[in-house]
């Protein structure tokens, strides 16, 4: 018999679980990928869709409600729409979400939306053809753009673009990009460059929240958005008479991990409690072993009961965490 719920020594109810399908991807952001070739997990190290369907439906039952499906790129590891469908008919998930890069979201958006995925987080950091290609590799804007048109046409609600401000990289767009909110009704979300991985970028190049805002002010006042319940960590504002919204994603400059829901199952099969602390509870060894549900419920306890109060990331610290974004999930 399993019990509910997954609450942490903290009081924190952990019901959001993101999903890292795959550590490749298509692009090779800055901040996320480094473009010297680095490993990858073999295939036979990533968890097997039903491998992860069979953990979902345990966290279901242990109260998790919300899935974020990421990556890596998600939608490029094959069976992705077979394996959404699949999320979405399990009972007592309330919320599917996806965050991709948008290179193939022109051609898959139908898809996604009849799979029943109902939110996706687009990353754009640029709105410029040339400064896209130096911060990805890869030329691929104008087919990202298309993608978000179309998402928006599709009635995806709401869609949120991802934006990693840096110094001397994207900062002299930050105004263009928020300025995107009152033409569109997107949710333009600014996260806080975090020193994760191999990948590094200089200190002197990190952006923190209190100046992003200083630099858009000129658009006019940002008046806050009343959280909901199911809201994330972004502090939410609005500019007054725009259709989108503006969102700032601190884990610098603000530490919201006493408001964290969060696990996350990485690409590999680990259970993180926390993306910045190496702690991690091995699933796939223990499905690949042939255990019980009630081991695996195990393993989520466990995992909910190591969950740190805080992390200690800050801007004069080197970063502790060496696991790739790509495979923990972002
Ligand atoms: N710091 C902050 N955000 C990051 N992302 C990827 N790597 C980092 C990092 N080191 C963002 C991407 C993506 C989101 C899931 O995480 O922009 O949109
Ligand atoms: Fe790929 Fe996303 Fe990392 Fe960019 S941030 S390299 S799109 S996983």
């Amino acid at each position: 018999m399993l019990s509910k719920p997954l609450i942490d020594r903290y009081n924190r109810n952990l019901n959001y679980l993101r999903i890292s399908i795959t550590d490749r991807c298509n692009l090779k952001c800055i901040y996320c990928m480094p473009r010297k070739l680095i490993p990858m997990l073999p295939h036979k190290d990533i968890l097997r869709y039903e491998e992860i369907l069979r953990i979902v439906k345990i966290g279901v039952r242990l109260g998790i409600s919300k899935v974020r499906v990421t990556g890596g790129e998600p939608l490029i590891r094959k069976g992705v729409f077979g394996f959404l469908e699949q999320l979405s008919i399990i009972d007592g998930l309330s919320d599917i979400s996806l965050t991709t890069n948008g290179v193939l979201l022109k051609d898959s958006i139908n898809r996604i939306k009849s799979s029943g995925v109902n939110r996706i987080n687009i990353s754009v950091d640029t709105l410029n053809k040339e400064k896209f290609y130096k911060i990805t590799g890869y030329d691929y804007f104008d087919q990202i753009w298309e993608g978000i048109e179309q998402a928006e046409k599709m009635n995806f609600n709401p869609i949120k673009l991802n934006v990693v401000p840096l110094k001397g990289i994207n900062d002299d767009e930050l105004i263009e990009i928020a300025r995107l909110s009152f033409t569109y009704p997107f949710h333009i979300r600014f996260i806080e460059y975090m020193p994760i991985g191999a990948n590094q970028i200089n200190a002197d190049r990190h952006l923190l929240a209190p100046e992003i805002k200083k630099r858009i002010e000129p658009l006019g006042r940002l008046i806050p958005v009343v959280k909901s319940a199911h809201d994330g960590p972004a502090e939410r504002f609005k500019f007054e008479g725009a259709l989108g919204e503006i969102g700032f994603i601190q884990p610098i400059s603000r530490h919201f991990c006493h408001a964290c829901n969060r696990l996350r199952l990485s690409a590999s099969g680990q259970l993180r409690p926390c993306l910045l602390s190496e702690y991690q509870e091995d699933l796939k060894s223990l499905l690949r072993k042939g255990c019980l549900d009630n081991e695996l419920a195990t393993a989520f306890f466990e995992a909910v009961r190591k969950k740190p109060s805080e992390h200690n990331l800050s801007t004069d610290h080197p970063p502790k965490v060496l696991s790739q974004m790509c495979v923990i999930g972002g």
